[in-house]
């Protein structure tokens, strides 16, 4: 298939798997162990089905929101994957160009091929910085003062990683990271090289866990606290009682997320989990979602579920691969497009009229 006849952001994925090599392929595609979760991701969203409400003028659908009082054009953002110049030579410069032209958030892993600096040097737009805890919290601090140095709106503190999860093709493939490419932001310092001698199961894991600290606790969210002003977005939480525990801790936002089903594998699909954790919040801070979003109608289920935004992972890096920016684009305006008929086919307007009513969900039944 060529990337003119793409009609929805799924049918990027075979052509980015053609033009990459398998290693690299391999690392964006897999998920944990049996990669029960990963399908589950995508099939627990098929299980939920709409009531649409009809003869409603949707002359007039506007999908505008405001994600932590920044106004985008839309409630679908870009969730932090690492290693994207392994997908394009622009990697994440052209999902940062993307991103601001659709007038949406992209949030930059620590663990880019482009720094902090690098990625707000392509001009204006709204980005949060996605960080990993390191042993050495000089580091972190650092880390975190040049994000707001640079602009970033928020911090996304990925807490379901002390260890990285066992990503089976990685550990057959041996995964190492291109010899042309780095993690940028750690340029200079201590762990800014990748072992490339690494030559035993994932290099990546090896790596991983010679920095990440693996001691991270809920008290480390107050630290953090204490070394900056921006809001913490907590990315990891699936329960109840760990959402209660963030509200408490004073993060500004909490994302459902089970890393794209890269860790725990049987963990259930995040828009499973969603209205569980939007319950346990009581609207005090708001539920974003991320995880096998790759439909309109999907969005629109996390958001009648309770869900204020979700973020995208492997459909940005699949049309980054495919078509560079140009790719990037147009999986965004397909994704909205696709967002802005199901609001019409269901009779909403505007984000505000979106109702749990929209959807029936499995668990509805069994009540
Ligand atoms: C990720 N994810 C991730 N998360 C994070 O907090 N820091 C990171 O560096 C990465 N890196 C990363 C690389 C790749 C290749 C993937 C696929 C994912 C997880 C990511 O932010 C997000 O949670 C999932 O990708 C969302 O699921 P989907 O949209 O990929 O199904």
């Amino acid at each position: 298939m060529e990337v003119s006849q793409v009609t929805n952001v799924m049918e990027f994925e075979a052509i980015a798997k053609k033009k990459l090599p398998k290693m690299i392929y391999d690392y964006f595609a897999s998920g944990a162990e049996d990669e029960w979760t990963l399908k589950e991701n995508r099939s627990a969203f098929s299980r939920i089905l709409f009531r649409p409400r009809i003869l409603i003028d949707v002359s007039n659908i506007d999908i505008s929101t405001t994600i932590l009082g920044f106004n985008v054009s839309m409630p679908i953002m870009i969730a932090p994957t690492g290693m994207l110049k392994g997908a394009h030579p622009e990697g994440e410069f052209a999902v940062a160009r993307a991103a601001s032209s659709a007038s949406t958030i992209m949030t930059l892993s620590s663990l880019g091929n482009s720094s902090i600096e690098e990625v707000a040097s392509t001009g204006p737009g709204l980005r949060f910085f996605q960080l990993y805890v390191y042993k050495d919290r000089n580091m972190v601090i650092k880390l975190v003062k040049r994000a707001e140095k640079a602009g970033y709106k928020a911090i996304a503190l990925t807490v379901d990683t002390p260890w990285l999860g066992r990503r089976e093709a990685d550990i057959k493939n041996r995964f190492n990271m291109p010899p042309n490419l780095t993690f940028k932001n750690f340029e200079g310092m201590d762990i800014g090289k990748f072992d490339k001698t690494i030559n035993a199961d994932s290099g990546l894991a090896k790596y991983y866990a010679g920095f990440a600290d693996r001691s991270l606790s809920w008290k480390d969210i107050a630290w953090l606290k204490t070394i900056t002003h921006l809001p913490i977005l907590v990315k990891g939480v699936i329960t109840a009682e760990d959402a209660k525990i963030a509200v408490q801790t004073g993060a500004a936002g909490i994302i459902v997320s089970n890393h794209g089903a890269r860790q725990l594998d049987y963990v259930p699909a995040t828009i499973m989990v969603l209205e569980e954790v939007v319950q346990a919040v009581q609207g005090k801070i708001p539920v974003f979602l991320d995880g096998g979003v790759r439909r309109g109608t999907d969005v629109f289920k996390a958001l009648a579920l309770g869900a204020a935004g979700i973020f995208v992972g492997r459909p940005i890096i699949w049309s980054l691969a495919a078509d560079g920016e140009a790719g990037v684009r147009k999986a965004l305006q397909m994704l909205r497009e696709e967002f802005e008929i199901t609001m019409a086919l269901t009779g909403c307007r505007s984000l505000k009229e979106i109702t749990r009513k929209h959807i029936a969900a499995p668990w509805d039944r069994a009540q």
